[in-house]
């Protein structure tokens, strides 16, 4: 038998219902802060990741699904969105046609890390890009929006970090300073993070094992290091988080995985999901617009993983849906009424009624049967003497009482059940 792929996940209709609320919502928030939607490939060229993300990083050199297509050139599928949004903003110049562009998308992404519960080589994010501003409010305003689709969700066992990596040039000093400190003490470091000593040495600093975290209990911190600007912008993120009421912690080894990063950092951690704790992550990117190719244009954003998301609710108890139901099953106590069932079907449709009948000529006991699985709301019964008299019976499921409507004015049925 043939099975999915490892890492992939079908979202079957017992569950869907649950991605078209949490997706619901966040239409509706990132639209009440003006977020537009856009849409970007699912694959891109591999040297736009590889530029935008960061060679060094896990993502281009060890996750990414990359191949030669027939005609020769490298294609990857998207790992993340930003390079990919970005990317878009300047091959359509949107920054000449409007000064401040703030968009947000729904898509899959791409990944080939190990799996685990909250970790898929095929999964979902929903993010934010905000293009043309070096307003810390804007940072303010991606942990905000990101939070209230959180609390909105049910999930409360949330906390918000963040953090500023500064310049570049701030972020260089810093480096130096952390690789003096490391230096003396690499034969202890796990492999891994000797390895990063040279080429990624702020990644030490979110490293998962003790061995490593224990060397770096008094390691300088990047907080130390920041510039003015950085250090004036970090306070207006915290006071302006502050008078949302939005906790945070401030975490100075926060600096995340991928290169493009400049000044603000966050995440926020859910702790009901296990190791794969992080719900959303993101920052600002100054100078990414520029790297890619584009006029100088500063950008901030976030993205978060919708599977994880669902697994906190899960975990929480959160997210109290509504049961699905249809309105009407219809209900066929002469099998030659099939026409009549359908034409009747068909008109209850047209007019926004969620219609159900028997295609499987079961017994009039299967088709209740069906219809309470179904949780419908209501029974029309076709046949019998009342039908032959031109009426027909609606039966309300829950409280078992029951109408008898004219045939030629099916409008009283459908107000009746809307
Ligand atoms: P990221 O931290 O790589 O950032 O991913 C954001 C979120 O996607 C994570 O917090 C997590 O919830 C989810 N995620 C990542 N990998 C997986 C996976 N393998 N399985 C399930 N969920 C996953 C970015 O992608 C940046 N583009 C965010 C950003 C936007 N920064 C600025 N703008």
């Amino acid at each position: 038998m043939i099975k999915a792929v490892t890492g992939t996940k079908d979202i079957l209709p017992s569950d869907v219902f649950k991605w078209h609320h949490l997706e619901g919502l966040v239409r509706k928030v990132f639209n009440n802060y003006n977020y537009l939607e856009i849409r970007t490939p699912i694959f891109e060229q591999t040297s736009l990741f590889a530029r935008g993300i960061g060679e060094e990083t896990d993502i281009v050199s060890k996750e990414m699904y990359t191949m030669i297509d027939r005609g020769g050139t490298s294609i990857t599928l998207k790992p993340e969105m930003t390079a990919g949004v970005v990317r878009a903003f300047i091959e359509h110049s949107l920054g000449e046609k409007s000064s401040l562009n703030k968009l947000y998308y729904i898509s899959p992404m791409f990944r080939q890390e190990r799996p685990q519960a909250g970790r898929l080589r095929q999964f979902h994010q929903f993010g934010a890009e905000a293009l043309g501003s070096s307003s810390p409010f804007l940072d303010a305003e991606m942990i905000e929006m990101a939070y209230s689709i959180f609390t909105n969700l049910g999930l409360k066992d949330l906390v918000v970090k963040i953090n500023s990596l500064g310049t570049p040039e701030s972020r260089e000093i810093y480096k130096n300073e952390l690789r003096k400190f490391l230096s003396d003490k690499k034969d202890k470091l796990t492999n891994e993070s000797k390895t990063r000593l040279e080429k990624n040495v702020l990644r030490i600093l979110d490293s998962k094992a003790e061995q490593d975290q224990e060397l770096l209990l008094n390691a300088p911190s990047l907080l130390d290091y920041l510039d003015e600007s950085s250090l004036n912008d970090f306070k207006s993120v915290k006071s302006y988080l502050s008078s949302l009421n939005i906790p945070y912690e401030v975490e100075p080894k926060l600096v995340r995985g991928l290169d493009y990063y400049t000044k603000t950092t966050f995440e926020i951690i859910s702790n009901k999901v296990g190791a794969q704790s992080s719900l959303c992550g993101g920052g600002r990117y100054d100078l990414l617009v520029q790297e890619l190719g584009g006029k100088p244009t500063p950008g901030v954003g976030f993205a978060a993983g919708m599977e994880r998301i669902l697994l906190a609710c899960e975990n929480e108890n959160a997210l109290n849906l509504p049961q699905r139901q249809i309105d009407i099953f219809i209900v066929r106590l002469e099998k030659d009424l099939i026409y009549k069932v359908a034409e009747l079907a068909s008109y209850l449709r047209k007019n926004d009624l969620v219609i159900e009948y028997d295609y499987l000529d079961r017994s009039v006991k299967a088709q209740m049967r069906e219809a309470n699985r179904l949780n419908s709301k209501f029974v029309l019964f076709a046949g019998g003497e009342e039908f032959s008299r031109g009426e027909i019976v609606l039966k309300n499921l829950s409280d078992g009482t029951q109408v008898n409507f004219k045939l030629n004015n099916l409008n009283e049925i459908i107000s009746r059940v809307k």
